[in-house]
Formats: structure tokens, sequence, C-alpha cells
């Protein structure tokens, strides 16, 4: 007879499959007694927080009995001066992942049908599931988002399609003319959903932002994260800038105290802290040609990235190199999860954790 959860739990509970994060330092340390680890493996921003948000935590430490604002007053205020709108714009989540999941749950019900690319960040495939979605994921073309084919997979039952620019794993970003033609005359009952979770170490000219299009009055929503180039992963903290609107219905499914007070308060300071952000853009840009000339040298090939990360070809069995690196204290991610049995991606590092990568890889693949 079927066992008590097989009886009991939701359906949807047995489509998931669970998130592989990146190796956690200590893991390793642990599991292979290794010292003086570096973790390449989850687009981190390898300089830490900025020195305010730093500051801006430990002065927060005697309010900890307080519960934080429900309303993240101050963050709001904040993301309306940077971006000139107004705060009844934004929405503020535990990590873009907990936006993720409000989001779905607020507008996908059962057999609705959720777009994306693929590969791609997995927690669209995640979050659909549970609220019992259907998944479409449409192929990457030249490991880019491929727009066209993504609109030509929409039928009547389309809720959301998402556009991860830059996109993870790859890297890659989708250019202004692609995305106009893929907004123009697309049905405005879809929500379309902007991931720019590496938004701020795009360089490439041609990107486009879906704020354009939140502009332009499409029903669209743009998620951004303090995860990546602010430094705050462990704090968890992201936010969404949509209609009010669409703001409001997501509100309703919040739980009240969902952001951390200190995650608020090194949100606020992280924003004003451009020089960290210049810095952090700066270091990335280096460590990316040294990778670049590296990897040329050694004759990889690899996808030209806008992000903080590089997906590579080691034309060798993904899972062995990952092990490889990992015997010599370096964390990256293997690629077969993504669907490429020979590649892995690797974060872009300081100039010591490149060089280390480097080194490391070249040992490995010396076998
Ligand atoms: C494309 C993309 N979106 C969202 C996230 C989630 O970020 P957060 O830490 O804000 O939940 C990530 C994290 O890896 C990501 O790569």
């Amino acid at each position: 007879m079927a066992g008590f959860v097989e009886r009991n739990a939701r359906k949807e509970v047995f489509s998931l499959k669970p998130y592989v994060p990146g190796k956690p330092i200590e893991e390793v340390e642990r599991e292979l007694g290794l010292k003086d680890i570096v973790k390449m493996a989850s687009n981190e921003n390898p300089l830490g927080p900025s020195p305010r948000a730093k500051e801006a935590v430990i002065n927060v430490v005697e309010d900890l009995n307080i519960y934080p604002d429900s309303n993240c007053f101050y963050l709001k205020k904040k993301l309306a001066e940077k971006f000139g709108c107004s705060q009844d714009c934004f929405m503020i989540g535990n990590g873009s992942d907990e936006l993720l999941r409000l989001i779905t749950e607020t507008f996908v019900q059962p057999s609705d049908e959720v777009i994306y690319g693929d590969p791609s960040f997995s927690e669209y495939e995640f979050m659909t599931r549970i609220m019992g979605g259907m998944v479409k994921p449409v192929p990457l073309q030249d490991f880019t988002y491929d727009l066209q084919a993504m609109k030509a997979a929409v039928t009547e039952n389309t809720k959301i399609i998402y556009v991860c620019n830059p996109n993870n794993p790859t890297g890659t970003v989708v250019t202004r003319q692609q995305l106009e033609r893929f907004m123009d005359g697309l049905d405005e009952d879809i929500l379309v959903i902007f991931d720019e979770a590496y938004y701020e170490y795009v360089d490439d000219p041609g990107f486009q932002s879906g704020l354009e299009y939140l502009d332009r009055g499409y029903n669209v929503i743009v998620l951004r994260t303090f995860s990546k180039i602010y430094g705050l992963a462990g704090l968890r903290i992201g936010y969404g800038i949509s209609t009010p609107e669409i703001v409001a219905a997501v509100n309703r499914v919040r739980e009240p105290f969902n952001v951390n007070l200190v995650a608020q308060k090194a949100a606020v300071a992280a924003l004003e802290d451009e020089e960290h952000l210049t810095r952090s853009r700066e270091i990335n840009r280096q460590g990316k040609e040294y990778l670049y000339r590296e990897l040329q040298a050694i004759g990889l090939r690899y996808v030209p990235t806008q992000a903080n990360f590089i997906f590579l070809d080691t034309g060798l069995d993904c899972r062995r190199v990952f092990q490889g690196l990992l015997m010599q204290g370096v964390i990256t991610r293997t690629g077969d999860i993504f669907g490429y049995p020979t590649y892995i991606r690797v974060t872009i590092g300081t100039d010591e954790q490149n060089l280390r990568f480097i080194s490391s890889l070249k040992r490995v693949l010396e076998g």
C-alpha cells in the first residue's frame, strides 16, 4: 500500500525536481578535509558586500527584537528615487526567488502555460509545477533565448513568458530588435517577466532592459536582485518593478514580514555605494578578459558572457572535470543539469581566484 505522503500530498509535489545549489564551502571542507576553498559556483560577488552595507548590518544589531517594516518603506523610497517612479511600482522579496513564487501564486492556475528558454534558471519550471501549471521550455538557439520560437509557442492558455536576460547559465542577452519584434502584438493578457538578475554586469550596447516596456505601458515585471553585484546573497533580498496594479495583486499573497530587517537596511546602504558597484563591475570585466585569454590559449570553447559567469566546453565529462577541480578546492557547476554534459559554469572571481581556477583546470585537463 502507498505510504502516507503518496496518499496525501498534492500531486504537484511529485513533479518537482529539487533545486541543485552550488556546493557550500563548509560542505567541501567537511567532506574532503580541504582548506582554502574558492566557490565559483553561484555567481556571487567575489569582493563581498559593500563596506556601507556591512556597516548597516552592524548598526542594526541592537534592533533585532523589532519586527521589520512589512512595507519596506525606506528601500522602496530609495528605489523610487533611483528609477524615477512611484513607490507602489516595487515589490520586495526574500530574494527574487520569493518574488518568482509570489508572482506564480498570484497568476498561475492549473493548465495555464508558462514559457521560458531552455536551459535557463530552473526556478521558472519549479514554481510553475508547484502551482500545477504547464511548463513549456523552448530550446535556446546559439545559447541565446529564441524569442521568435517562444512567440510561436504561445497558445490561448499562455499566462507567463520569462525572458532571462542575461540568461543563466549561458550569459547571453537578446538584442533590442529581437525584443521589439517579440513584444510587438503579443497578447496583452500574457505577463512577460524579465529576469534581470545580472543586469548590472551588461556592457553590450545592443541590450535593452524590460523597463522600456513598463514605460510604454505594457504589463511586464522586471526582476532584479541584491544577491549578485550587490554581494548580499546571504541576506536574501530582491525586488521587482511593475505596474501598481500588478504589485498590489502580488502583495496580497505575500507574508507580512517576508523581508527581514537586516536585509532591508543593508540593501538601502548598498544602493548608496556606487563606488563598490563600479569596482565590482571592473573586477568582473578584467576577470572576464583574463579567463577568455586563458581559455583560448588552452583551446577551450566558451560562450561570450554579459554576466559574471562563463559557460565553457571542457570537451570531457563535466562531472569528472567538476570533481577534479573540487579536489583542488575549486567549486564550479556542471553543465549536465542544463543538458550540456561536457560544459561547466564558472563564476568570474578575483584575479587570484581566476588564476587558481585556470591552473586547476589545466591540471585536470592534463589528466
Ligand atoms: C537568473 C536568476 N534569477 C534569479 C536568481 C535568484 O536570485 P535571488 O538570490 O535574488 O533569489 C538567480 C540566482 O542564481 C538567477 O541566476
